[in-house]
């Protein structure tokens, strides 16, 4: 029998499908719902391939409470959603800000209603180190711990700030009402995490980050130099105070952070601590040139960049301090951001049309004979 079924918004994305995957692999089932804006059905056949389970998919927009409701009353034992759907370009937030504030906020608070009408009292959360904006503001933040002053400095931050508090207000306000009419309220938690930087594919080299678009994150925009569709890399801006001027951010290989989503519900539904935010980060900080220089190591030669004037709302560093996830929720990285470039690389190298490919045969051999040595 599962371990219990959780619904995970925004699944066939790129974190999304990873940790599905860890989930699955550890006990869970899984049902998905997905508008397939920024994604495709295919992430279904790679996690099945992987793990030899598939989860459920449901084509529905977050903004659709009809729609997710058909969801849960169809699955009576979902107790807990992990909430990835959302809009996520930093830049573009700046130009269709009510989009965003429609979708993300907008999208959430349907999800809180329709999953309190089903009396589903768990949510993990994706939110990001972007609510911490420019940390070195204020003396002694980096690297960045949970209770660093709130201040993002563009609108995608705004709305995961928004979302946070309404998460918390409407999981503390359920607590506060069962209380008092003395029934239990334990079972209502959020887990609000803070990612830093996600990066990294699956090692077998199947599975990967294939956004519908222009990628807008650094190793995917390497990855696309590499193969020649993109000429050079844009470096915005060489003039911050860091040892070669371009910005720190922490990069997490994107298995550490499945397994993070892993952690922190299972958290939620043993220790039920209300809401509590956690950073899931490395705690190591790496410059664009040192990225630049890690992933044309992977490659085997120097990739070309250019540097342009800074991004409007970027920051100097972005470092997390992961200590709270590492004791609290017996979770740290393991993996590096060598590991991430190597991975990323075999990713791209060998599905140059991501999803819309099958996957290389010879990778194929490979998992087939690497799940055979495991089993
Ligand atoms: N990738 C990052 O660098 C990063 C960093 C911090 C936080 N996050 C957050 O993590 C979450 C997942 O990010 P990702 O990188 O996997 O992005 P992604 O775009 O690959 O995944 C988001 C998924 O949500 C779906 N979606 C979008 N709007 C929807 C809607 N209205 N209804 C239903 N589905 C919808 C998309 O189709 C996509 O599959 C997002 O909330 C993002 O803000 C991402």
């Amino acid at each position: 029998m599962a371990v219990g079924t959780v619904l995970v918004t925004g699944g066939t994305g790129y974190i999304g499908s990873f940790t599905t995957l860890a989930l699955l692999d550890n006990g869970y089932d899984v049902v998905i719902v997905d508008s397939l804006l920024n994604s495709s059905k295919a992430a279904l056949d790679r996690i099945e391939l992987i793990c030899g389970k598939r989860p459920t998919f449901y084509q529905v927009d977050i903004t659709d409470e009809a729609g997710l409701d058909d969801v849960f009353s169809k699955h009576p034992d979902i107790d807990s959603v992990i909430h990835f759907a959302a809009l996520k370009a930093v830049g573009e937030s700046g130009e269709i800000p009510l989009e965003y504030y429609r979708v993300n906020v907008g999208g959430s608070i349907t999800l809180l209603r329709s999953m309190a009408k089903h009396n589903v009292s768990n949510i993990v959360f994706s939110s990001s180190a972007t609510v911490y904006g420019d940390a070195t503001r204020i003396p002694g933040m980096i690297p960045i711990p949970e209770n660093c002053p709130i201040g993002p400095t563009n609108t995608y931050g705004h709305t995961k700030v928004m979302i946070e508090t309404v998460i918390t207000d409407h999981i503390e306000a359920e607590r506060r009402k069962a209380k008092k009419a003395g029934k239990p309220f334990e079972q209502w938690n959020g887990a609000l995490l803070r990612y830093f930087n996600p990066c990294g594919a699956h090692p077998s080299g199947i599975m990967g980050e294939d956004p519908q678009g222009v990628p807008y994150n650094l190793l995917p925009l390497l990855g696309k130099v590499a193969t020649g569709e993109r000429d050079k890399l844009l470096v915005f801006g060489d003039d911050y105070a860091s040892k070669d001027g371009t910005a720190i951010r922490d990069y997490i290989h994107v298995l550490d952070l499945a397994s993070g989503h892993l952690a922190a519900l299972n958290y939620l539904r043993e220790k039920k601590p209300g809401v509590k935010a956690w950073n899931l980060g490395s705690g190591r900080g790496s410059t664009v040139f040192e990225m630049i220089k890690a992933f044309s190591k992977v490659v085997g030669r120097d990739l070309p960049y250019q540097v342009v004037d800074r991004r409007l709302g970027d920051v100097l560093d972005l470092t997390a301090n992961p200590a709270l996830a590492n004791e609290e929720l017996q979770w740290k990285t393991k993996l590096t951001l060598e590991d991430a470039c190597a991975d990323l690389w075999r990713w791209v190298e060998n599905n140059p049309k991501g999803y819309r490919q099958d996957p290389p045969a010879e990778l194929l051999e490979k998992l087939k004979a690497s799940k055979a040595v495991k089993n």
